[in-house]
């Protein structure tokens, strides 16, 4: 396929990082298109979660794209957990580092990003899929773009950002010799449930039960998000609105604490519970930034937040290039996301084995169960564990 366009930086993938990464460009005066497979509603209403860190919430303050987060977001700087030790809450706004998340629905976030992206003078295409990428170890990689009516063409550019998340085209050019990829199962599938209904609690709540774990999250005054902990391989559909209420109910102790405030299920998905990382992060003139250079677990909400960061220090090491013609950012830029990447990795890991019980039953099994309270008693006891908690939760 002959090259149809030329541009400086070719981004796959229009999720937080690819749009971030886009937006920072553009305020450096560097040419840069996006290409993003699906449609911009499909982008602007996917519901994912919204719990934005401090040092996030500077990055997109500082390059002015935080105006609508703050208009609407919330701060919020509580959570509770609940289980046969009883219920406490957590202020981690007033423990470790005092500091709080800031909710936003990230699909509003999405919506605000390529907003601005097209305020900037910013070139996104919509409906289009890479197809396949070329010349990644030489100075001019392309794309191959198809569009939705089929059409196909080419873009050259100087270099290429992978933000097309870990199933996209971009990990798959990564060579086995050049790039590992370190991925785990944590044995653990979520259920994930939409509900029309009110929130029940006013903090984000985690259950700890015998039967799995629970979990409450508010999204907005009529919707509020719950997981449950179910076996893998579960069909979505095997769980009706009546069984998904019941099962809550006893994980969330309900006869204990109150009843749930229920209402009809707009959606339910599985999720497996699983982490990937890329090392290095770049190949030749390809860099991954965002979920395609690590997926992390949904269990401390960290996902949107190291596409972000790692979006920003793409940015900055591409401009230093292009503008300045320094090429050590870009040199180091795996150097520099791995050490964060795998401190959120390893706290999310435990956030893993503090909420879900093993797999199976047996003496390990019982074990590991008592392993699993004493943890949740010294969060609930120790101000040196609680310190820990509120630092990393919040913190990336
Ligand atoms: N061509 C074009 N676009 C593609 C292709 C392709 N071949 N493959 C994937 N995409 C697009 C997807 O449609 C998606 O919109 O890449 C985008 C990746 O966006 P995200 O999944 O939002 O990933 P990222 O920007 O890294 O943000 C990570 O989003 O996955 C959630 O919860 C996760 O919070 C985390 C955050």
């Amino acid at each position: 396929m002959p090259v149809s366009e030329r541009t400086r930086i070719l981004i796959v993938g229009a999720g937080p990082a690819g749009l971030v990464l886009g937006n920072l460009l553009r305020a450096a005066d560097i040419t840069c298109v996006i290409v993003e497979r699906q449609s911009r509603a499909h982008v602007e209403q996917r519901g994912r979660a919204g719990f934005l860190a401090p040092d996030v919430v500077r990055v997109l303050d500082e390059n002015g794209l935080a105006k609508g987060l703050h208009a609407a977001g919330q701060l919020h700087g509580t959570c509770a957990f609940r289980g046969e030790h009883g219920q406490f809450e957590l202020n981690y706004g007033e423990l470790g580092q005092r500091q709080v998340h800031t909710v936003y629905p990230q699909q509003q976030l999405v919506a605000d990003l390529i907003a601005e992206f097209l305020d900037r003078g910013g070139d996104i295409r919509f409906g289009t899929t890479v197809t396949a990428m070329h010349g990644l170890d030489g100075d001019s990689p392309s794309i191959d773009c198809r569009e939705t009516d089929g059409r196909t063409y080419r873009i050259s550019g100087e270099y290429a950002a992978g933000c097309d998340g870990q199933h996209g085209v971009a990990l798959r050019q990564m060579p086995a010799g050049a790039a590992q990829g370190f991925r785990r199962y944590h044995g653990v599938t979520w259920l994930a449930i939409l509900a029309q209904a009110p929130p029940s609690m006013t903090a984000v709540t985690y259950a700890v039960h015998d039967r799995g774990f629970a979990g409450h999250m508010a999204r907005s005054a009529t919707v509020t998000r719950y997981y449950l902990q179910v076996p893998r391989g579960e069909a979505p559909g095997d769980w009706s609105d009546a069984r998904i209420w019941d099962e809550l109910g006893t994980r969330m102790r309900t006869g204990e604490y109150g009843p749930l405030r229920e209402g009809p299920i707009l959606e339910r998905a599985t999720v497996d519970l699983s982490s990937a990382v890329s090392v290095p992060m770049q190949y030749g003139r390809l860099f991954l930034a965002g979920d395609a250079a690590g997926l992390i677990s949904p269990s401390a909400a960290k996902g949107a937040n190291l596409a972000i960061v790692t979006a920003r220090t793409l940015a900055v090491a591409l401009t230093d290039a292009l503008a300045r013609d320094d090429q050590r950012g870009l040199a180091r830029y795996s150097d520099a996301c791995l050490p964060r990447m795998w401190h959120a990795q390893e706290f999310s890991h435990w956030m893993v084995n503090l909420l879900h019980g093993p797999a199976a039953d047996g003496e390990d099994a019982a074990f590991m169960r008592l392993l699993q309270r004493a943890r949740l008693v010294s969060l609930r006891d120790l101000r040196s564990h609680q310190d820990y908690f509120a630092e990393n939760y919040v913190g990336i």
